[in-house]
């Protein structure tokens, strides 16, 4: 799978984004890397899916460092597709399922079979309300579930899904929390946030990122007791870490698990 090494990257203006990273997604099946604003998410997302190239270091994808050709890249992109950031810089297509057929098209699969696939993939993405849509009229969360839509189309491997929640209203998170969950039974999935709360749920390998450095890696049942790493890296623990800590109950993954722990009914 994928694995960066001893990755630097320098932008025009002289600012050191990355600083010797290493990272092996064989790590886990949805791996976070969380990190402050400006830490280096992005910039280290984008060097992965080959549109920055690594000012010092390496890509490899089943251990061949990535070629930047067109046709290489063009090929590696149906291995390995992201949801951008801000999904202005993504949605081109005028109507929602123009944008989301638009690399089917590309890939010059059949109209018959673009359009199963589409609404499938609407379905999947619950916006098949939205199929006829301009894009340019959508809400910010729509838009977001759309670009998810959009990187899901082309059954890659993986997918790179930077600040997949922000900007989203609680609802549309936790629905976009389940279709991470739904599609990590099928592909690798790696997500960017400096929402603790729903990388400590959905991630099973972490890493922290702080001015452009991996400081830690772990399991998130390991990495989020580290309150000085933590803090070093400007980010705050999961409220379900804290009321482990601070009222000395059992650490348990999500809210249900929560609700349902027999311990933790009978000491309250
Ligand atoms: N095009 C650019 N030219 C120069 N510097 C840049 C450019 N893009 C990003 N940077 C700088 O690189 C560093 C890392 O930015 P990056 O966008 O990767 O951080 P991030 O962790 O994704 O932040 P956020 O949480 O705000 O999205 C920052 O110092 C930023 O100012
Ligand atoms: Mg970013």
């Amino acid at each position: 799978m994928i694995k960066v090494e001893s990755l630097e990257y320098k932008y025009k203006d002289g600012t050191k984004a990355l600083k010797n990273v290493n990272i092996d997604l064989d790590k886990g099946n949805i791996i976070g890397i969380i990190g402050s604003n400006g830490s280096g998410k992005s910039t280290l997302f984008l060097n992965i899916l080959g549109i920055l190239r690594p000012s010092k270091g390496t890509i490899k994808y089943n251990n061949i460092p990535l070629k930047y050709d067109k046709k290489s890249l063009r090929n590696y992109r149906k291995e390995v597709t992201m949801v951008f950031q801000d999904p202005e810089k993504q949605l081109f297509y005028s109507r929602v399922y123009d944008d989301i057929a638009f690399a089917l098209r590309n890939l010059n699969v059949s109209e018959d079979e673009i359009r199963k696939k589409v609404e499938l993939i609407l379905d999947r993405v619950k916006a098949m309300d939205l199929k006829e849509k301009p894009t340019h009229f959508l809400s910010y969360g729509q838009k977001k579930r759309v670009t998810i839509g959009g990187a899901m189309v082309v059954d890659s491997n993986v997918i790179l899904l930077d600040e997949p929640t922000s900007g989203l209203d609680p609802a549309m998170s936790e629905e976009v929390m389940s279709i991470i969950k739904d599609l990590s039974n099928e592909k690798k999935l790696v997500v960017s946030s400096h929402d603790m709360d729903f990388i400590y749920e959905v991630c099973d390998y972490v890493y922290i990122i702080s001015k452009g450095e991996i400081l830690g890696e772990g399991i998130p049942e390991e990495i989020f007791l580290k309150s000085k790493l933590l803090k070093d890296a400007g980010l705050d623990k999961p409220w379900l870490v804290k009321i482990h800590e601070y009222l000395g109950i059992p650490l348990v993954k999500n809210e249900n698990e929560l609700l349902k722990n027999k311990l933790i009914k009978e000491s309250i």
